[in-house]
């Protein structure tokens, strides 16, 4: 074997065994770049004598085409060889059972399940929702719905008050939604028909009770609102709400100190089984709301003419709502946020609640 053909077959072994494109072309340089050995071999040929040349000429430029083909055709290699790894590494195995979405996993808090539902019949007869800050003035959550100052009712609502400012005046945590009630006859004219969910406040703490709870405020202000008119909006409300056909109710007496005359309603109920409330149905009640017609000073409060206008208003304990419509017999555990309880108590997050696809399904 000559030189030429001794140093080709070299070549050839180490561009077959190249690994990678890196590699390949540190040979392709090696050899055939400007400073190559093949390149300087092809330079030698100018100081040839002819005769060598005649030789010399077509037995270099064939080492170098060859050399030239034997790169191109590794490099075709290692690109193949790189795409099958590739293909390989992201294969993905399409039979793989799907892992549930964020949506399929995630639960809706029975809270806010109760609240879609209430404003999802409320919002089918016509009603807006309205909402109001959670630290709320004197005025707007006493005086101005007319709980008289030193008025006893303001100490039933055990309230937590936040620290006076420089004036001497001390913010609260709402204890009730009604200060909407307000702010809404301020910033808007009759006829209003709202509902008002939220949170509210209270120091006390059991089974039943948490100082944060939540409650839904009804108003309707218009010229000829009365107490025939509640009494069929909170009927079709309890009917839908509780998923049953027909329902007693009987309103009974009351006192708030916004309301004229106020009352509370109460829905028939059937309490035999211990742990169970059906609705609807037996011979017991359960007390649900407080309601009334809306005492003139509270239409005063809110920049409106009691002789003009007039409303009824109610307003309810979501919490305890949802305790009753899904058996939940402990109001503590809707904050522990424990998982498991979620899972169990919780709603699929795309069940929406309309009066159309279901309420609670
Ligand atoms: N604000 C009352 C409470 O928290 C509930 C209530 C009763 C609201 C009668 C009303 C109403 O609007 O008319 O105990």
């Amino acid at each position: 074997m000559s030189d030429t053909e001794a140093f080709e077959a070299r070549l050839e072994a180490d561009i077959a065994a190249t690994g990678d494109e890196a590699a390949l072309e540190a040979i392709r340089l090696a050899e055939l770049g400007k400073k190559g050995r093949i390149s300087e071999m092809l330079k030698g040929l100018g100081k040839m004598s002819p005769e060598e040349r005649r030789e010399a000429g077509p037995r270099l430029n064939g080492l170098r085409d060859r050399v030239q083909a034997a790169i191109a055709k590794r490099r075709e290699q290692l690109a193949d060889v790189a795409i099958a790894a590739r293909l390989a590494a992201e294969r993905v195995d399409v039979t793989l059972p799907v892992r549930p979405s964020p949506a399929a996993r995630g639960r809706i808090h029975p809270i806010s399940q109760v609240i879609d539902e209430i404003t999802a019949i409320f919002a089918d007869m016509g009603f807006a929702i309205a909402e109001g800050p959670d630290i709320e003035t004197d005025y707007y959550n006493f005086t101005a719905l007319n709980f008289p100052e030193g008025h006893p009712a303001r100490e039933m609502h055990d309230t937590f008050f936040l620290k006076a400012n420089a004036a001497g005046n001390r913010k609260v945590l709402r204890t009730h939604t009604s200060p909407v009630q307000i702010r809404t006859m301020e910033s808007q004219k009759p006829p209003i028909r709202i509902v008002i969910p939220g949170k509210t406040y209270r120091q006390d703490s059991d089974a039943t009770h948490s100082p944060m709870f939540h409650q839904v405020e009804g108003l309707v202000v218009d010229k000829t609102a009365n107490v025939a008119n509640m009494k069929w909006v909170l009927e079709e409300f309890c009917k839908t709400f509780f998923e049953v056909p027909s329902l007693n109710m009987r309103f009974r007496p009351s006192f708030f100190p916004f309301t004229e005359p106020s009352l509370e309603l109460d829905i028939q109920c059937d309490r035999s089984k211990p742990g169970e409330v059906r609705f609807g149905e037996g011979s017991d009640w359960m007390e649900i709301l407080g309601c009334g017609m809306v005492h003139p000073n509270v239409l005063r409060s809110g920049g409106l003419d009691p002789d003009e206008y007039q409303g009824f208003a109610w307003g309810m304990g979501i919490d305890r709502l949802a305790m009753l419509k899904y058996g939940m017999p402990d109001l503590r555990a809707f904050f522990d946020a424990d998982i498991r309880w979620l899972e169990h108590y919780g709603f699929r997050p795309l069940d929406m609640p309309t009066l159309f696809g279901g309420l609670s399904t």
